[in-house]
């Protein structure tokens, strides 16, 4: 397969793509992104991530383009790269304009449509699961206003970065992040479920952290196959408690949490409940 980029218009070769150096999107980090994959060859979750798109965008006081404009887009792209696997990254940047901050600077939003195969984590790290360390990064504002709503998901990303950084740095392989009073909001590119006495809790939306599309699935299946799942308060010792744990991304799907700053989370194995979470997750995505 081919990495294919929907860019001005139409699908290219990857390497063939360009973005002019005026884009905001390269300049300030001026866009907004969603990234989903494919299984057998249909995007899974389309609608609820390019709704998630159009409030990152509200929330950045900026213009995308219709969905279905951006469907074809992603359609075409998919065509052109012919990969039953795929992993798509929609992007849309507030466009080129003068240099300056005055958004008004830019007229036109740019659409880009990423397409390439996806890139899963080793089997092994499904199987054996992953350790993650609670950082001392923070999506949540200081205070009103002072950066950009977690619930939104824009194109810069600095914050994951460095937490994830920082997570490598002590081993880890995913970055846990947590609020200003400290409890835990979610994972650098991921949501989090802790299980307790059989039943879920993740970190509810109140708290401030962006609204996973897989957290939300995993919720409803839960919901549908009757395991008890809540959304409340947690704080890192409530993780470091827990009988289990799992991260969720849609690249990702659901990946079993073994280990929290070097030490063991209940047995140090992935649990049957998150088994019985990935096993449904497996199937509602095969399904789909
Ligand atoms: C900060 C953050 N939280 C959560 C997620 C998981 O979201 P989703 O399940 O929609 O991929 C991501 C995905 O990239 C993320 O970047």
């Amino acid at each position: 397969m081919s990495e294919k980029v929907w860019i001005d218009g139409a699908p290219i070769d990857a390497h063939l793509a360009r973005v002019p150096v005026f884009d905001r999107g390269f300049l300030y980090g001026d866009s907004v992104y969603e990234v989903l994959r494919t299984f057998g060859g249909k995007p899974f979750g389309m609608q609820p991530h390019l709704a998630r798109l159009e409030r990152s965008a509200t929330g950045l006081e900026m213009k995308v383009p219709t969905r279905a404009e951006i469907e074809r887009a992603v359609a075409d792209t998919l065509r052109a790269a012919g990969e039953p696997d795929a992993y798509i990254r929609i992007m849309v940047t507030r466009g080129a304009g003068e240099i300056g901050l005055d958004p008004a600077m830019a007229d036109t939003p740019r659409l880009i449509v990423i397409v390439r195969p996806v890139k899963l984590p080793e089997p092994a790290l499904y199987s054996d699961g992953v350790e993650v360390a609670i950082v001392s990064r923070s999506r949540s504002p200081g205070q009103p206003g002072a950066s950009v709503d977690p619930a939104v998901k824009s194109g810069n990303y600095l914050v994951s970065v460095l937490a994830i950084a920082e997570a490598r740095r002590r081993g880890a392989y995913e970055a846990i992040l947590c609020d200003g009073v400290g409890r835990i909001t979610e994972g650098g590119s991921s949501n989090f479920f802790v299980v307790r006495g059989g039943r879920l809790s993740t970190a509810p939306l109140s708290v401030g952290l962006l609204e996973g599309i897989t957290r939300m699935t995993v919720i409803e299946l839960c919901r549908d196959n009757g395991i008890p799942v809540d959304e409340l308060p947690l704080w890192p010792v409530d993780l470091k408690r827990a009988d289990e744990a799992m991260l969720t991304s849609s690249v990702r799907g659901v990946l079993p949490i073994v280990r929290v700053d070097g030490q063991p989370i209940g047995g140090g194995k992935p649990g049957p409940v998150t088994c019985r979470v990935m096993a449904l997750y497996d199937q509602k995505t095969r399904g789909a």
